[in-house]
């Protein structure tokens, strides 16, 4: 068993946190404040490759593997929770669903673009009355011979109104249930294709979370992705890579917050000493180390088990399960580090910690990754 990292992991993980540290530090806090998207910030984090890390350099990515991408992720969330959606997202949803299941046109067509930033994608499965009940898709796909006729809403879509493409869940065959769903490729602009309000969020609030309304939209039948009925199981095994990502944002929000409460318990002084010289701070401090330390390693091995092709269905979702309990235990206990002045948004820790609790929410929920881990169990 080797825990090393390679030098080219090591060189990813150190572009990533000096990225986080010139470039997303500065602004979070206003960014936060006014939901202000980090558009910028994005277009430099194409420019460095962080938008289609995994993706074959033939196609424009970083050909780099999952290990890396975590460690990236990580570095990025510690910092900037809502740029490292942007980048779960394109990442592991859009670039790798497209790159997986995709035609060799829609690959030249649209991963080309995406892999690169050129243009950032959207991953529109949820919908207002199919959340974690995904297989209740309302939004329908009738097949009309050359194109799909596309009509529905989805909701809470990531990127929703920054995004170029949209990998949208649809229902072609309701008497057929979840096999007749199918995942079509929407381009912005297509008509009858609306972006709805922004969501005015606890957390997270640099991200565009918005509702898309689909009135006839035709969308090429050129543009499914895989064969007829595929759409549900696409969205199942991109989610399954997708919940790694989501993992190492948490796990990089809990070791944000702990780096904080850290340097900050060494410069306060109460009663006389500073007070990581108090044990019940160091007790703190040794709870987050070792929770957070468990949570690297389950993102670290579920990353393994997709770079070595083994399946990381339940490894995926342990990893989320766990590091998003962690983000959301090690955050609070961050601000009480702080005390009052982790009450207070300039010492960071209060948005980490109402960043951390999306972690339990999207990509499936805690309840979610506990129906997935225990039914791979019972197998
Ligand atoms: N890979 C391939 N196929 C899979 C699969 C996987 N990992 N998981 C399930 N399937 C297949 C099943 O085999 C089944 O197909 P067959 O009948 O042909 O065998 C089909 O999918 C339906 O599976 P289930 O019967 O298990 O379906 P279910 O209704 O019990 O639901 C579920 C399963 C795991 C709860 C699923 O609905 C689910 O994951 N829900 C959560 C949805 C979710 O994660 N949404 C995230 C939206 S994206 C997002 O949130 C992005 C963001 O925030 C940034
Ligand atoms: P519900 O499914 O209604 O769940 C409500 C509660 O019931 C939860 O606690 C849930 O765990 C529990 N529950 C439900 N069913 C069960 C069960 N069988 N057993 C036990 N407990 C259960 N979706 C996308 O498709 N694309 C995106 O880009 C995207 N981005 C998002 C960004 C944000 C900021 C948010 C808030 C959501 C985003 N989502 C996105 C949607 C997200 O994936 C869903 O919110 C999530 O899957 C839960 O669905 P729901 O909100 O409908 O909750």
């Amino acid at each position: 068993m080797d825990f090393q990292l390679t030098e080219e992991q090591l060189a990813v993980q150190a572009a990533a946190r000096e990225f986080a540290q010139t470039e997303l530090l500065p602004g979070v806090i206003e960014r936060d404040e006014h939901q202000k998207f980090p558009a910028e910030q994005v277009k430099k984090m194409g420019e460095l490759g962080f938008l289609g890390m995994m993706v074959d350099p033939k196609y424009g990515g970083g050909g780099m593997d999952t290990v890396s991408y975590v460690l990236a992720m990580e570095e990025i969330s510690k910092v900037d929770a809502s740029a490292s959606v942007v980048m779960s997202v394109n990442n592991s949803l859009v670039c790798w669903g497209l790159e997986h299941f995709g035609t060799e046109e829609q690959k030249q067509k649209y991963l080309t673009k995406l892999a690169t930033g050129e243009i950032i994608g959207a991953f529109c499965l949820s919908e207002p009355e199919a959340g974690s009940d995904a297989t209740s898709q309302r939004t329908t796909a009738e097949d009309k011979g050359d194109y799909y006729l596309l009509n529905g809403t989805k909701n809470w879509i990531t990127n929703g109104s920054t995004a170029s493409v949209y990998l949208v869940i649809a229902q072609t065959y309701p008497e057929k249930g979840h096999r007749g769903i199918n995942a079509l490729i929407v381009e912005r602009g297509m008509e009858g294709f609306e972006v709805g309000l922004k969501e005015n969020k606890l957390g997270i609030r640099g991200s565009d979370t918005h509702s898309l309304m689909f009135t006839d939209v035709k969308v090429p039948k050129e543009n499914r992705i895989g064969e007829d009925g595929f759409g549900f199981k696409f969205a199942m095994q991109t989610l399954a890579g997708g919940r790694i990502g989501i993992a190492a944002q948490a796990l990089g929000i809990a070791s944000g917050a702990m780096e904080l409460a850290l340097k900050y318990s060494k410069e306060r002084k109460a009663f006389g000493v500073e007070i990581a010289k108090h044990q019940a701070i160091q007790f703190k401090l040794a709870d987050m180390a070792t929770n957070i330390e468990a949570a690297r390693l389950l993102c670290l091995q579920a990353a393994y088990d997709k770079d070595t092709h083994q399946d990381y269905g339940k490894s995926g979702a342990m990893a989320k399960l766990f590091a998003s309990k962690v983000a959301m235990e090690t955050t609070v206990e961050a601000v009480q580090v702080h005390g009052g002045y982790g009450f207070v948004k300039e010492y960071h820790v209060e948005r980490l910690m109402r960043d951390a609790k999306i972690t339990q929410i999207y990509e499936g929920t805690s309840e979610i990754q506990k129906i997935v881990i225990s039914r791979e169990l019972l197998k």
